[in-house]
């Protein structure tokens, strides 16, 4: 089963996406993890995306389709995948589809998560991370156990940079643009399903689950 999350930043898509690969036994396949590893492996895929990730921009097209389709190509997609955070643009969209068409596959689910920008802004401010395995906690809506701590393996949990107040204002800006029209992109191949994101975590997975278990093929 091949899924696109779709979300503003904050929005869940992550904390979503933990639960549906370990349910669906499929990879997760984050933009923004990858270029985050990157960044921090120091490699040459860091430099060029962290200027544009500090800022809250998109990084460039032609760099982020390229880490896709190096992706999609690996062996542990070929049951199916989920995509998080990708496609942001129409562009990528379109590389998406040709993509797709060339490994004999497609599309089956667009979900979009649905958040007030409020709400996200509340979201992003309290979120913090672990450093060893990625997991997203939130200090007041999900705290772990322990403060500062990873409930799975013990992890110190810190803030993403991009996560300060005028950065997060720009990453909204800048994705909200960008979502309409691949809202509009998607809306004509009819495989969205819009999602209520600001229900519980555990609701939320509700919702997305019986969407997927009632097409899921095995
Ligand atoms: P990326 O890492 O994808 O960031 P994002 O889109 O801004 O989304 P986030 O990861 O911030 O939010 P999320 O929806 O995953 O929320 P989470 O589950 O953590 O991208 C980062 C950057 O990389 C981009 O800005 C760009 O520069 C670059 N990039 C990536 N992809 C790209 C692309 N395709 N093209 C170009 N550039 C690209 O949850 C957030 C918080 O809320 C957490 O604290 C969580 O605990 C809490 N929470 C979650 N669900 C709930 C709930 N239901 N109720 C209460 N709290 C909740
Ligand atoms: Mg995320
Ligand atoms: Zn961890």
């Amino acid at each position: 089963m091949n899924i696109i999350l779709m979300g503003l930043p904050g929005a869940g898509k992550g904390t979503q996406a933990d639960q549906i690969v370990e349910k669906y036994a499929i990879p997760h396949i984050s933009t923004g993890d990858m270029f985050r590893y990157a960044i921090k492996e120091g490699t040459e895929l860091g430099l060029k995306a962290k200027s544009f990730m500090d800022e809250g921009a998109l990084v460039p097209d032609e760099v982020t389709i390229g880490i896709v389709r190096e992706r999609l190509s690996k062996s542990d997609c070929k049951d199916g995948f989920l995509l998080d955070g990708f496609p942001r643009t129409v562009p990528q969209a379109e590389a998406l589809d040709e993509l797709l068409t060339d490994l004999n596959k497609n599309v089956k689910h667009v979900i979009n998560i649905q958040v007030e920008q409020e709400e996200l802004v509340k979201r992003l401010s309290g979120r913090r991370i672990c450093k060893v395995c990625g997991t997203s906690y939130h200090l007041i809506f999900n705290p772990p156990q322990v403060d500062g701590v990873c409930d799975k393996d013990g992890g110190e949990l810190y803030q993403r940079p991009d996560d300060n107040p005028e950065t997060v204002t720009n990453r909204l800006e800048v994705n909200m643009k960008q979502t309409q029209t691949l809202l509009d992109y998607y809306g004509k191949k009819n495989i969205i399903t819009n999602i209520d994101g600001q229900q519980d975590i555990h609701k939320v997975f509700d919702d997305i689950d019986a969407l997927l278990g009632a097409t899921a093929t095995k």
